[in-house]
């Protein structure tokens, strides 16, 4: 049997996140290719474009063009095994995205070299943030023209209040992009173009001095680079790894995925920089090592109906500890039941592959086990339960109604099983009496569809959608002095309402009236993510 510290030690669990467009899906193919995971590179980008069927588990998907289901990728590499979680972005954006983040011990942030930050990477990397966890930039699209890179670091820096440090520098961009110069290593890597970037890109090392490079630069780069690389020698501050572990730096690369130039540099940076499987804390306070003897796990993702001819329902489990064998027998916390874990499977849209063994940092797909719940634990100590899936501010909200009132039944069994599996949030509006609808909240506006989906596809029942004008909400935090919100009277159309477990909140219609409240009255403590306790003052 292998030992359970070597396989823990060569483990590396990590997600990608972008705004669409940045490249997120061909770095994905491109570290597929060197981690021999692919032969050919294309196979993930024809999978975005449905020509195959590993991302049409429903009709949903298959129709929108869209991915509903994170895929989890393991591949080796180098003797490690890395698993790459997709956070699902573009139209699918979605409570899930957040979720994954929650699974992985480090992240890569791609950025379009000609746009900086944008919108979903930085609503991607607060919840990174939050964890604390290291962060990798690529800097894409290095052969395109691109803004200016000191801008850019500056950008980083100034946009998401974190340090970042360049390990390479790209020597030219554009059209006269030539490579990339290690600052760690002293070694510049050029850059030779390939048809499509089909194959490993052939990559020639030198020294900054060395002829080859200056013949490869026309003199204006290397002038203006040598400059920068100076700028940056005596201006930057010197990378502090430690700094980097807890998240406060992020090492910066330069590439262009579609060219697999820089993929390998950032491959083996994120094998140095990306932690092992890191301890979990239960919600006792006991600190869960991923060493430790005893398998403990948590469920980060539901997917339902992947398979509509069996109701089929797999639960995404993150290895914390342990070690997963078949068979294996382990307590639902929640419930107290024990389950025998024989249906467990690696999966790749419809690819599945029977699970024998599992380490921390590996994810398991469970199918069946209806019992299974986002957030829930399932460990051979049943003390140890794990409270690792916060609740994400939503910023999508609408009135769900039954049409038939004849269907009420199976309405309201399927609608509170959606919002059981964390499908969509409901909200209690204050003001709003015994209305007949049901006020839902999502990050993201296709958890809705998928909730509608289902409920007519497993339930057989129609439901309505009215929308509404609040687009996003708060938490009221513990800090605000009791009264203090019914003192101040809130802007316009704003509302409160309750989450499901009795927390109070905020829902605002734009972000000017949130901004608006908060200037005004710095009392009132507005929460991104919900208050530990329910007790919150209001
Ligand atoms: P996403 O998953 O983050 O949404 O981005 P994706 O990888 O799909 O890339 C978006 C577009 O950017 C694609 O072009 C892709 O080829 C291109 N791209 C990715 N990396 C680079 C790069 O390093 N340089 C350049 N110049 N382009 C890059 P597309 O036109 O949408 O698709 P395709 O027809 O090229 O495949």
């Amino acid at each position: 049997m292998a030992d359970i510290r070597a396989e823990v030690a060569r483990r590396r669990t990590f997600a990608i996140i972008s705004h669409p467009d940045a490249g997120k899906t061909t770095l994905t193919e491109k570290l597929l290719l060197y981690g021999g995971a692919i032969q050919l590179a294309g196979s993930v980008t024809a999978r975005k474009n449905q020509s195959s069927s590993a991302s049409d588990w429903m009709e949903l998907e298959r129709k929108r063009g869209i991915s509903v289901s994170s895929t989890v990728l393991q591949f080796d590499y180098e003797n490690y095994r890395i698993n790459l979680l997709d956070t699902p972005g573009h139209k699918d954006f979605s409570e899930d995205t957040y979720r994954v983040l929650t699974a992985v011990d480090a992240a890569v942030m791609v950025i379009d070299a000609g746009k900086g930050i944008e919108s979903q990477t930085r609503k991607l990397f607060e919840v990174c943030r939050l964890r604390g966890i290291p962060i990798l930039t690529f800097m894409n699209k290095l052969d395109r023209p691109t803004r200016d890179l000191l801008e850019l670091m500056d950008d980083i820096e100034s946009t998401l209040q974190i340090h970042a440090y360049p390990i390479n520098w790209p020597m030219g961009t554009g059209e006269r992009f030539k490579g990339v110069y290690d600052r760690m290593s002293k070694e510049a890597h050029l850059f030779e173009r390939t048809a499509r970037g089909a194959y490993r890109a052939p990559v020639q090392v030198a020294g900054i001095g060395d002829p080859a490079v200056k013949d490869a630069i026309d003199a204006d780069s290397y002038h203006h680079f040598v400059e920068q690389l100076d700028l940056l020698a005596h201006a930057g501050p010197t990378f502090d790894r430690a700094d980097a572990a807890k998240g406060g730096t992020t090492p910066v690369f330069f590439g262009s995925a579609v060219n697999n130039f820089g993929v390998e540099l950032l491959l083996k940076a994120l094998l140095e920089h990306a932690p092992a499987p890191t301890p979990r804390t239960t919600k006792s306070g006991a600190v869960i090592a991923p060493t430790d003897e005893k398998f403990s796990a948590f469920v980060f993702k539901i997917q339902g109906n992947m398979d509509p001819k069996h109701r089929d329902r797999v639960s995404f489990v993150r290895v914390v500890s342990g070690r997963f064998s078949r068979d294996l027998p382990v307590v639902h916390t929640r419930t107290g039941k024990t389950y025998r874990l024989a249906n467990a499977h690696k999966i790749f849209g419809r690819e599945r592959e029977i699970v024998e063994e599992a380490y921390a940092g590996d994810v398991v797909g469970l199918v069946g086990y209806s019992d299974f719940g986002i957030g829930d634990t399932l460990a051979q100590d049943p003390g140890a339960a794990f409270d690792e899936i916060p609740t994400f501010s939503p910023e999508c909200f609408a009135q769900m109604y039954n049409p038939n009132p004849s269907k009420y039944k199976p309405f309201a069994k399927g609608l509170e099983q959606m919002i059981r599996e964390g499908v969509v949030r409901s909200l209690r509006l204050k003001e709003m009496g015994d209305s007949k609808s049901t006020l839902l909240a999502a990050v993201g506006p296709l958890q809705f569809e998928v909730a509608q989906f289902r409920m007519q596809s497993e339930y057989g029942v129609e439901s309505k959608l009215e929308p509404t004008s609040w687009t996003l909400a708060r938490w009221i935090g513990p800090k605000t002095p009791a009264g203090a919100v019914e003192a101040v009277g809130l802007p316009v159309k704003c509302a409160r309402a309750q989450d499901e477990d009795g927390r109070e909140m905020i829902l605002f219609p734009t972000e000017w009236s949130l901004q608006y409240l908060a200037e005004r009255h710095p009392e009132i403590e507005l929460l991104r993510l919900p208050p530990k306790s329910s007790a919150a003052k209001a």
